[in-house]
């Protein structure tokens, strides 16, 4: 119930402006996300990389409906791609095709892609497509399995709770696509997504075996403890080396979950959201948890005792 009210509220652009306005929901948003500028993730990236962790930069914005929002968006990640080099950081970019403005024209999207792309090639760097919500599944998975075959330098993401998946898996394993694994954060009908955790849970530990047995270096992404397990798990009973697969976390979240697996000699990596764009983001971790909205109720108790 609560789930499905903040993920209605992510689309709600009304509330957005007003959200994003006040300083306690702002604070709670920089629980998630690095900052408002690059400058801001580049210090959370190095920090990430001095623990031993890489990361992903993710520039914050979806749904995009200017041309020009969806330019500006892809110069946002060409100077990232240029700061990592710049300053020799362990970090790649994940990027939301509708960032690339995927719902004003599919061939201006695949234009902006192929620029980012092209550059992060350039400087060896890799491209992760973000997946969003159902709607775009196969569209963005048509566009990464095509860009793929100009650019190995590109991956996706699947999402566990789609019926789907299972053959979104092997089209991917069968192309040398490295996927990321997530359980998916969108509102889904049932048309289309498992609505009990329990069945999104056993696919994505189905799921995660096709990836460890025969997928190109998986990325599983995940804070739920039992699912890592199993992966170590799976992994060694497929005799996979450590190496040559990746954990995934949202910067923010469980980081006694990363510093163990890093201690274990895991690989991992953190997904690290910058800019102003938080709402959307903000609303699906409180969707996931909506006990993080204590920390405003918190904040606010403290803030009136304060005053
Ligand atoms: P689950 O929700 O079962 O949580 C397991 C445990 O993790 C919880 O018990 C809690 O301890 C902790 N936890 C989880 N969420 C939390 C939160 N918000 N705040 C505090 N603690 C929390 N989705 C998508 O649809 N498209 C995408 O491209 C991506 N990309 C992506 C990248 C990376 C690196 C990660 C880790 C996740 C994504 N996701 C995503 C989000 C994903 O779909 C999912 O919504 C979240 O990871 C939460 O699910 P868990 O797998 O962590 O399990």
């Amino acid at each position: 119930m609560l789930r499905a009210s903040f993920l209605y509220l992510s689309h709600r652009r009304g509330l957005q402006r007003f959200v994003t306005g006040q300083r306690l929901t702002a604070s709670l948003a920089y629980r998630f996300v690095a900052g408002d500028r690059l400058e801001d993730a580049v210090r959370v990236v190095k920090e990430v990389n001095a623990r031993g962790s890489s990361a992903s930069l993710d520039h914050l914005g979806e749904n995009v409906r200017k041309e020009r929002e969806a330019r500006t968006a892809t110069e946002d990640y060409l100077a990232a791609f240029e700061r990592i080099a710049a300053e020799s950081l362990d970090a790649n970019v994940s990027v939301k095709l509708t960032q690339l403005g995927l719902d004003i024209s599919p061939a201006l999207c695949a234009e902006l892609l192929g620029r980012v792309l092209e550059r992060a090639a350039q400087l060896e760097n890799f491209v992760r497509i973000d997946m969003e919500g159902s709607a775009y599944t196969q569209r963005t998975l048509d566009m990464v399995l095509e860009m793929h075959q100009q650019y190995p330098n590109c991956g996706v993401v699947l999402q566990s709770y789609l019926y789907r998946t299972l053959g979104d898996v092997a089209r991917a394993n069968a192309a040398k696509v490295r996927v990321r694994l997530v359980k998916g954060a969108y509102d889904e009908p049932e048309t289309v997504a498992y609505p009990k955790k329990v069945d999104v849970d056993a696919k994505y530990a189905q799921a995660t075996r096709e990836l460890l047995a025969g997928g190109v270096y998986p990325a599983i992404a995940t804070h739920d403890d039992r699912l890592i397990e199993a992966t170590k798990l799976m992994a060694r009973e497929l005799g996979l080396a450590a190496d040559r697969y990746e954990f995934q976390l949202l910067y923010g979240i469980r980081r006694d979950l990363q510093e163990k697996l890093l201690r274990e000699g895991y690989r991992v990596r953190i997904y690290v959201p910058y800019g102003t764009e938080w709402y959307p983001y903000l609303m699906r971790r409180l969707a996931e948890r909506p006990a993080n909205l204590l920390f405003i109720v918190r904040s606010v108790m403290r803030e009136r005792r304060a005053a």
